[in-house]
């Protein structure tokens, strides 16, 4: 009898819930699935997001058992896979992270720079949490954890859970990948075979090739220097103004070192003075998800509920859920398929600390991921590099001793922030905002 699969969603109510859960529909031929269970920590949100999905399964997969729930016990016993993507603190702290920084000049994101660290401060423990409640309940199960900030979470996971059953994963590669298979006029990221070295969220691509083994990089570059990686004009796609901006940005990025094709992500690093300049400090991009996504997604799942109208749903899957299915297959019928993995790096880059956790290509299998061996890279990247690896590790640090020394080194650290002393500025008014989530510091 072919296996079928039981599948936790963690951080049942976010925005990417349903992509993820019409995705495991589609696929239920090559990934048979008997059950599927939500998670979260906030039982209204993720009500509504469950109300929705349980009307999709009930028309089109009436056979899958769907429960949700916010009990632990419940969620995490007989499960294979975890699926976790929470934030912690969600938009509300998030938008925190984004206008502390920008009120002293610096870079507001996400995940990098000192909203990235503020957030890494937050999710750390309820990461752990999960992992040992997957351990407990469902102690063969795999994690696939996207949670952000996915860099400062692995090395965690790495330091305090090493022997856990945790896969760091980020959709920004993949989908940049599929600009590029568009640029060369292939028809998906999956006719590439890419060389890809660095951190989550800070890496390059070093080679680029078909299927037949052609070199595709120089066509590739020449579009990125002149239209970076804005690929309107190929495919129509309309992405938020926020994100159509660091698409462009990627020219002057790459301009920084023609050899590679750069990640998104490192116009914060190399050009945090431009970005600052065209933020709105009371205008960030949480204001566009909570205006855009957020509000898409929850007035869809409203409207479902109301109506109970499944046929014209407007949940589509995307690349972002295609991942992770593909790595939930690969782990589970041994496809050896190649993928970019948060790991450590243990002599895969030769020439970068041995217990650094890298961003690099991995053949997954039933036994987990081996990662390929990259070799020696250049001065400038692998400087830029080892500044950011400690900056992640110096979170860590600061959270598992609670040390406000090493959270300031690490704030000043980032190549985001001009000095110390508006490190400490940011920190100290970050301590506030975080109260109720940070350990406390002395
Ligand atoms: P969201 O706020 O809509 O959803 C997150 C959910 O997590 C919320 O429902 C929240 O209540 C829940 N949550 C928070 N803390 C929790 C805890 N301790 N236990 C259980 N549930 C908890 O956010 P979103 O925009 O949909 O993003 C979700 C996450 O996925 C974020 O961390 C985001 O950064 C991440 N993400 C990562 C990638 C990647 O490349 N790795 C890509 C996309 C999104
Ligand atoms: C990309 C990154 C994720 C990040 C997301 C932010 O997908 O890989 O790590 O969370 O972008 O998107 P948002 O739309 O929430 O700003
Ligand atoms: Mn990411």
């Amino acid at each position: 009898m072919i296996k079928k699969f039981s599948i936790l969603i963690a951080g049942g109510g976010s925005t990417y819930t349903p992509e993820i859960l019409i995705l495991l529909l589609e696929s239920k031929k090559s990934f048979p699935i008997r059950k599927i269970k939500f998670y979260d920590n906030d039982e209204k949100r993720q009500e509504i997001i469950a109300r929705a999905c349980a009307l999709i399964l009930k028309e089109k997969a009436p056979e899958i058992d769907f429960t949700y729930t916010t009990d632990p016990r419940k969620a995490f016993s007989d499960v294979d896979f975890v699926m976790a993507h929470i934030r912690v603190g969600k938009y509300e702290m998030r938008d925190k992270d984004e206008k502390i920084p920008l009120k002293y000049g610096v870079v507001g994101q996400e995940t990098c720079g000192p909203g990235g660290i503020a957030y890494g401060m937050r999710s750390i423990g309820p990461i752990i949490e999960l992992i040992d409640y997957m351990e407990k309940y469902s102690p063969n199960a795999w994690m696939l954890n996207y949670s952000n900030p996915a860099s400062i979470v692995a090395e965690a996971v790495n330091r305090l859970r090493p022997n856990s059953k945790v896969i760091n994963i980020c959709d920004m590669p993949v989908g940049i990948e599929e600009k590029m298979a568009k640029i060369v006029g292939l028809n998906s990221r999956k006719d590439l075979t890419v060389r890809y070295f660095g951190l989550n969220h800070f890496g390059w691509w070093s080679d680029i090739r078909d299927k037949d083994g052609n070199d595709l990089m120089p066509k590739i570059k020449e579009y990125i220097k002149e239209y970076g990686l804005d690929t309107y004009k190929l495919d129509g796609k309309k992405e938020d103004e926020s994100w159509e901006n660091t698409y462009r940005k990627v020219k002057d990025v790459f301009d920084t070192d023609p050899n590679f094709i750069p990640n998104t992500y490192l116009k914060y690093y190399l050009y945090p003075d431009y970005v600052v300049h065209h933020s709105n400090p009371k205008y960030t991009r949480t204001d566009e998800v909570i205006e855009g996504r957020e509000k898409r997604v929850f007035d869809e799942a409203i409207r479902l509920i109301k109506t109970g109208d499944v046929a014209h749903c407007k949940f589509k899957a995307g690349n972002h859920a295609s991942f992770i299915i593909d790595l939930a297959r690969a782990l589970s019928y041994n496809t050896h398929e190649r993928m970019l993995l948060i790991v450590p790096n243990h002599g895969a880059i030769e020439n970068f600390s041995y217990d650094a956790m890298v961003e690099i290509p991995c053949i997954v299998g039933k036994t987990g991921y081996e990662p390929l061996s990259i070799g020696k890279i250049p001065i400038f990247e692998k400087g830029l590099m080892e500044q950011q690896v400690a900056v992640e590790k110096l979170v860590v640090d600061a959270w598992i001793e609670g040390s406000y020394q090493k959270l300031w080194q690490a704030i000043m650290m980032s190549k985001t922030v001009p000095s110390a002393s508006v490190a400490k500025d940011i920190l100290n008014e970050l301590i506030e905002a975080n109260k109720e989530y940070w350990p406390e510091l002395k």
